[in-house]
């Protein structure tokens, strides 16, 4: 079976299926955390290289005061109770996103987790906090840009190879598949680089209902889908035999 070796989840439905429930949003969030933390061990049990999880967007600043400042108490939490379980998995933790913008004590959270997993060799769990893809794609230029006008780079040097190193997720490699939950058809600022031949599953599922039985399904599905690249399908099938 060909099985994606990068990931990228947007975990999308708190809100709504805590609202369905007669509950507050925060009560959503609560169960989307522990969704992603099966879902996390699912994808490292399955073999997956890298899973980036889609925590918080640029555009999520603009959600009431005290629904961010829950989301933020809750992921430092979620870490400070999930570092030990991430080396017990050996899984490496890293974070792309605005790091700067988080409250201090998530923050610290992430820096600690950084270190206590930045041994580990198993899957490469990425949290995309405060993350933005047009943001992170202008910083890029920003840094291309730099290097030019230093004189260390040669504008005919600039390919898609060079500017996809200076982009956060460097040196993972690009996304194979994208998932969406909750219905919504639509990336939402992320990962639009990376996800330029990745193939996208959106589920109906709310993130809170979501499981290890779909997640490996989707997985499955995956496998089956031929992904030409441009490519006829002749020339594909020469590729993959
Ligand atoms: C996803 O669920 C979690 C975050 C964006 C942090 P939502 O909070 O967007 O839930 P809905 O889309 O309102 O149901
Ligand atoms: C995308 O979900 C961001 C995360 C899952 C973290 P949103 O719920 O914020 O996206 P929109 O606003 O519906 O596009
Ligand atoms: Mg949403």
């Amino acid at each position: 079976m060909i099985k994606p070796k990068h990931i990228g989840i947007i975990m999308d439905g708190n809100g709504r299926w805590a609202k369905l429930r007669g509950r507050p949003r925060t009560f959503g969030h609560i169960k989307g955390a522990r969704i992603a933390k099966k879902i996390v061990t699912a994808a490292a049990e399955l073999g997956i290289q890298t899973l980036t999880l889609y925590a918080f967007s640029t555009e999520n600043w603009l959600r009431p005061e005290q629904e961010v400042a829950f989301l933020m108490n809750l992921l430092g939490r979620y870490l400070k109770k999930e570092t030990t379980n991430l080396v017990k998995e050996n899984i490496r933790f890293s974070v792309i996103g605005e790091l700067d913008r988080l409250p201090n004590h998530l923050i610290r959270a992430v820096q600690s987790t950084i270190t206590a997993t930045q041994n580990c060799q198993g899957m490469h769990l990425v949290f995309a906090l405060s993350y933005g893809s047009r943001r992170e794609i202008v910083e890029a230029v920003k840094d291309v840009a730099t290097r030019v006008k230093n004189g260390e780079l040669d504008v005919s040097a600039i390919d898609e190879n060079l500017f996809a190193s200076h982009l956060s997720t460097y040196p993972a490699p690009d996304l194979d598949l994208m998932i969406r939950t909750s219905g919504e058809q639509r990336l939402s600022n992320f990962l639009l680089w990376q996800s330029a031949y990745s193939e996208l599953h959106f589920t109906k599922t709310l993130w809170p209902d979501f499981d290890r039985k779909e997640f490996e399904q989707i997985i499955s599905d995956f496998s089956f889908r031929e992904r030409r690249f441009g490519r006829v399908t002749e020339q594909h099938e020469q590729l993959t035999n």
